[in-house]
């Protein structure tokens, strides 16, 4: 039988941290033992917020390592550049004949944006751009495009995979077939929001990220930055309350959370002591990715020849979608 097709994508656009990987890096890639993977970097998307080409490229790149380096196999799984795959932005415009307006506005980013303007006294639309609006329609396209059944994601991109949902099925119901392949999202329970440095989401836009790939150096300055309360070394420590321990608990196996915590409880550990505990076990487990990450930066033309050959695989799916579609609606 078929294996089922799972698809995810990451925007290039700031660099990839330990909330991209636990959120939705490794469950990606878990995924692919079971399902047909297709796994991209959404380069369009993130030219609505970078118009710094160099940046870009670079963003991209640093990418593009970090799924490799966390275990993307480009051999078994399908593995682009967004724009590489032409035949997307012409499944947009299809597309766009079938999405309402009305669901554009609902969408919860585009309304926190809009909201954040009018908490600023700004403008309600200034700033937003028609690729922001627009947004979970090219999305929509990335996921349709490839026969998608499932989308593992994060929480805040559940409502973009369910428009996807929306306009397929809309579109199937006008031709009367199954033309595209609805779609659903995975959202993987145990790592639902992971803390940033000062226990809000972890997120570029609170600058709070634990950056993936540093020198192993900055890597622990930074574990060193996480808020933490005032208490002395002697006091015993509330476990569920600190983002010290919330963040441990990613990768730490049960006996040893057990054990953490039982120090904490006990008092006599200072905070500076379970940011080294943090860090020494973060470390044993990126140490020998951030190798292969450090290696694959080195050669960004090796990284590019990865993507153009994905690239070429994943043309032969989108082209067969967008013939199938033409013939629908009478453009063939
Ligand atoms: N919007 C997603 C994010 O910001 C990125 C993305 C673009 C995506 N296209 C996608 C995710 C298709 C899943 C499927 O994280």
């Amino acid at each position: 039988m078929k294996r089922k097709v799972s698809l995810t994508g990451i925007k290039p656009s700031g660099t990839p941290h330990i909330g991209n990987y636990f959120g939705a890096i490794r469950p990606a890639i878990e995924l692919a033992g079971q399902y047909e993977a297709r796994y991209f970097i959404a380069d369009y998307h993130a030219l609505n917020t970078i118009k710094d080409p160099k940046l870009l490229k670079e963003l991209t790149h640093k990418l593009a390592a970090t799924w490799l380096a966390c275990g993307l196999d480009p051999e078994t799984m399908l593995f682009y550049r967004q724009s590489d795959v032409p035949e997307t932005f012409e499944l947009t415009t299809i597309l766009m004949a079938f999405t309402s307006k009305g669901l554009m506005n609902r969408a919860h980013a585009y309304k926190a944006c809009v909201q954040d303007n009018i908490d600023a006294g700004n403008d309600p639309d200034a700033g937003i751009n028609m690729g922001l609006y627009t947004y979970p329609v090219l999305m929509a396209a990335d996921i349709l495009l490839f026969d998608t059944n499932v989308v593992p994601v994060g929480k805040d991109q559940k409502q973009h995979v369910e428009i996807a949902a929306d306009v397929a099925q809309s579109l199937n119901h006008v031709y009367g077939k199954e033309l595209l392949t609805v779609p659903e999202p995975v959202i993987s329970e145990s790592t639902q929001v992971i803390v940033g440095l000062d226990g809000r989401k972890m997120s570029k836009s609170y600058d709070n990220v634990i950056p993936l790939f540093l020198p192993s150096k900055k890597f622990r300055k930074t574990i060193m930055k996480i808020v933490t309360n005032s208490q002395d070394v002697d006091e015993p420590k509330d476990p569920d309350t600190s983002h010290v321990f919330s963040l441990y608990k990613l990768f730490a196996n049960e006996k040893q959370q057990a054990a953490a915590r039982e120090r904490y409880l006990a008092g006599g550990m200072g905070w500076g002591h379970a940011k080294q505990e943090l860090f020494e076990i973060m470390e044993e487990q990126f140490a020998p990715m951030r190798e292969k990450y450090e290696a694959l930066m080195e050669d960004p033309a090796h990284i590019d020849t990865i993507l153009k050959e994905g690239a070429e695989k994943a043309r032969i799916i989108a082209s067969a979608t967008v013939k199938r579609l033409r013939e629908a609606v009478g453009i063939d």
